[in-house]
């Protein structure tokens, strides 16, 4: 089997009609593709549209809500028609309201920090049914405050998932199935 060599063509290999959610949605560009190509049944999209205290970047409110703006004009229509739900929350809190084992898969896209990318792992990992797709963005070495490498090597650790696979882009996505 020829494995995706980027992240559209990864999307390619989802489910039709599938459920799944983005966490991290910045302008809504890459939930945009995820519709068109995936055609899900239901899609969850969350983002604080806020810095978050502590991490190592900090960017205006108005920035933010230009970027939330631009998100909601890209995703109405999908938005009205029920097939998006977006969560202006942050992705601890936006967990609590996704039952577990309710995600066909789940792209974790949001904080980049080793820190917050296992915290991700972990709040949305129980999320994903059995011989679902755990995947995300970011899988890049050598990036100041980028530890996506390392959370989810960490996270994977003690798993007997599959293999993780990456894609071939100079900014890559992984993703793995769960057993
Ligand atoms: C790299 S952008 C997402 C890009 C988008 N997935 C794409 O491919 O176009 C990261 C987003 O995650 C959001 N974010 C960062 N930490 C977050 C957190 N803890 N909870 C929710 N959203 C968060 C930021 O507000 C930002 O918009």
């Amino acid at each position: 089997m020829e494995f995706p060599r980027n992240r559209v063509d990864w999307l390619k290999t989802l489910p039709k009609g599938s459920v799944g959610a983005e966490i991290g949605v910045d302008t809504g560009r890459f939930s945009r593709v995820i519709l068109d190509v995936v055609k899900p049944r239901l899609l969850w999209l969350i983002d604080c549209y806020e810095t978050q205290p502590g991490v190592p970047y900090n960017l205006s409110d108005g920035w933010y809500l230009s970027r939330f703006y631009a998100a909601m004009r890209r995703l109405r229509v999908a938005w009205s028609k029920g097939f998006v739900r977006l969560l202006c929350a942050y992705s601890s809190e936006a967990a609590l309201l996704v039952e577990d084992d309710s995600l066909d898969w789940a792209y974790i896209d949001a904080g980049h920090t080793e820190a917050e990318a296992f915290m991700d792992l972990q709040l949305w990992y129980p999320k994903i049914k059995s011989g679902g797709i755990v995947a995300g963005h970011d899988f890049i070495t050598g990036v100041k405050d980028v530890g996506v490498v390392e959370a989810v090597m960490e996270f994977r650790r003690n798993l007997r998932d599959g293999p993780l696979h990456v894609t071939e882009e100079c900014i890559a996505s992984f993703w793995w199935v769960k057993a």
